[in-house]
This record gives structure tokens, sequence and C-alpha cells, in this order.
């Protein structure tokens, strides 16, 4: 897959979806090794607790025997448990408050680790809000010299197609044009034609990236628009020896679209259709009521799309491979176009082994 320049917005949430599991990725860790540390300590200090009542208790029995040996009264040898048991409530109030001081140290260490985290990622937060901005401006700025360009080319082609087509034609003068001069006015008028065509996407691609896609609605038969589509390409489809029929719908479906835009969508279709077909192929055409929508369908029995590339094609310059004859903006485009009109577009497997392209938009409401 040719893809030169994949969608930027696209690019930035995969890169916030991927630090966001990395974060989270992070706190689990901290939290396990943090748990391991603790229970590392607390068997530490335990076995020494054990190790001291060992060694107590031992000393005790010790003391005991002597005591007996010696023949100890009953008023000393109540003494001497008074004083143990004063030393163990001692020593039992000295190990809360060691417990204590350890949950507070332990709490004010995790605080700290927190806090440096916190301060880390506001730092990486704020490098990529800034790095963000400046990837913006510097798309932004690109795209309005672009439009700018392109809005420039437009008026110099105009001047090109128009003195072109002064060739083509008698003049005053002349009753009659010389072929080849007829011939020469014509290539330059089909030139002017494709460059004004890509100088069109171009300024689309610009409108697009800006959410500047202008719509001027009206009601318009879908049927109606899909035959005058055909009417202009058909030229196009005898010259290549592609064969071109249409299954139109007998009523008219009337839809609220703009039309010029809808038709620049079955145009791109069309165009791809006679495009990635060899001459003896076929391309049909359906336009269909279906429920609440209408759906267009344009199917080719040319090469055909692989089903792992029938995303990234819509995709700003998407191309299946390099193909110098367009620049992957039409798809795009379409895509940008239909959903703006609230509907759909994808492609499949056509029933002749090549591409059906289909779209679906809404129909008015009655
Ligand atoms: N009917 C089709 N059959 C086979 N491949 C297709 C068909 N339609 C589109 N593709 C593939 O999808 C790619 C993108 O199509 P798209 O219309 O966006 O761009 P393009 O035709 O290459 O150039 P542009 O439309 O800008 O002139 C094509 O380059 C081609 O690889
Ligand atoms: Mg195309």
């Amino acid at each position: 897959m040719d893809s030169k320049e994949p969608g930027h917005i696209e690019a930035r949430d995969q890169t916030d979806a991927s630090l966001l599991a990395e974060r989270d990725k992070t706190d689990a860790e901290l939290a396990q090794r943090e748990a391991a540390a603790r229970a590392d300590e607390d068997e530490v200090v335990e076995a020494a607790r054990e190790r001291a009542h060992e060694v107590l208790d031992t000393a005790r029995e010790q003391a005991d025997q002597e005591l007996e040996a010696i023949g100890a009264t009953p008023r000393e040898q109540r003494r001497i448990v008074d004083m143990r048991a004063d030393a163990d409530d001692a020593r039992d109030e000295e190990r809360a408050a060691a417990e204590e001081t350890l949950r507070i140290e332990r709490e004010a260490h995790r605080r700290a680790v927190l806090a440096l985290l916190r301060i880390e990622r506001e730092a990486t937060d704020e490098g990529l809000v800034i790095e963000r901005a400046r990837a913006d401006q510097v798309i932004a700025s690109r795209d309005d010299f672009l439009g700018m360009v392109s809005h420039d080319l437009r008026d110099i082609l105009g001047t090109i197609a128009l003195a072109a087509s002064m060739l083509t034609q008698p003049t005053t003068t002349s009753a009659s044009v010389d072929p080849a001069t007829k011939l020469i006015g014509q290539r330059i008028q089909r030139g002017a034609a494709r460059m004004n065509r890509l100088v069109g996407d171009l300024l689309d691609v610009v409108a697009l990236e800006a959410g500047e896609l202008q719509l001027t609605r009206g009601r318009h038969d879908a049927v109606r628009l899909m035959a005058d589509a055909v009417e202009s390409y058909m030229p196009s489809f005898l010259a290549k020896g592609v064969q071109l029929s249409t299954e139109l719908a007998a009523n008219a479906i009337v839809m609220d679209v703009d039309h010029d835009r809808i038709l620049q969508v079955v145009a791109n279709l069309l165009s791809n259709a006679l495009k990635f077909t060899d001459p003896g192929g076929r391309v049909s055409l359906l336009v269909e009521r279906q429920s609440t929508d209408v759906r267009f369908s344009v199917s080719d029995s040319g090469v055909g799309i692989a089903p792992e590339h029938a995303t990234a094609i819509f995709e700003r310059f998407g191309q299946i491979k390099r193909d110098p004859r367009g620049h992957g903006l039409g798809l795009y485009i379409s895509k940008c176009i239909v959903e703006a009109h609230g509907g759909k577009i994808w492609v499949e497997r056509s029933v002749e082994g090549g591409t059906a392209a289909h779209f679906t938009l809404p129909t008015a409401s009655a």
C-alpha cells in the first residue's frame, strides 16, 4: 500500500492511546514492585521479632530454673511475673509505635513517587501540546499556501483553456481550422482539464483539512444525477472499449444534497472503474432505493481490490501501488463528501471479480 501521509489526527490518537497504555503499565508495575518490597520488609521484621521472642523465652526459662534452684519465695516469683508483664506491655507499645512510624514513612514515600511521576508526565504532556501546536501551525501555513497557489493556478489554467479552444475553432479570417492545429488545441484542452481537476482536488483537500467543506444543498433526483454522469462519461468508455451499462430505478428518488458534490463522487467512482478495467471489460451502474436511503453502486470487471486495502484506499494519497495516472485523492474526497451528507461509502469484490464501489445517502423526507 502506497500511502504517503496518513491522517495526522489518527496518528495523534494512536500516540495518545499508546502513551496512556504505557502509563497504565508503569502504574501497575510500580504498584506491584512496591507491594513486593513491602512484603519483603514485613517478612524481615517478622523474622527478627520471632527470633527476639525465642531469645527472650529461652532467657526467661533459664531464669526460672535458676530461681527454682536457689529457692525463690512465692512473693519474689510474683514480683518477677509482674515485672515481665510490664516489660511485655512496654514492648507491645513500642512495636505499635514502630509500626505506625513505618506506615507513615511508606505513605510519604508513595506520595513522593506519585508526585515525581506526575511532574514528569505533566512535562511530557506540555511538550506534546507545544510540539503539536507547532506542527498544526506548519500544516496550516502549508495548506494556506497550497490554497492560494491553487486559486492562482486555476486562473492561469482558465486562460490557457480559453486560448486552446480558440485554436480549435475557425476565426473570422479563416473559414476552417488547420487539422494539425486543431489536434494540438484539443491536446492542450485535455491537459488543462486534467490539471484543473487536480487543482480542484487539492483545493478540496485544503478545505477538508480545515473543516471547511461547503455544501449547497437542494432537492435532486438520484436517478437523473446518475443518468447525467453516464452521459458525460460515455465517450471516455467508448474510446477505451469498456462497456458501460446502467440499471436505474424507474421512479425518481429525491435527495437533499449538494448536486455538484455528489456528481463529483459518482465521477470519481466512474473514473476509477474505467482506469482499472482493461479494454473489453464491463462496468455497470445501479441506483436503487433502500428503505430511507438511496444506494449508488459502480461495479467493474477490472483488477479488483484485495480486502486488506479496502479501508486504506480512502485515506489521503492512499494508492494500492504508486500509479502516476492519479494522486490517491478521489476516494478520500468522495468519502468526506458522502459522510458530510450523512452517508456511507465502501468497496468490495464485484460479482465479476473486479471492484464494486457503493455509497448511500439519506433520501429527502417527504
Ligand atoms: N475500481 C477500482 N479497481 C481497482 N483499484 C481501485 C479502484 N478504485 C480505486 N482503486 C485503488 O484505490 C486507489 C485510490 O483511489 P483514488 O480514486 O482515491 O485515487 P487515484 O484514482 O489513484 O487518484 P485520483 O483519484 O486522485 O486521480 C487507487 O490508486 C487504486 O489503487
Ligand atoms: Mg481516482
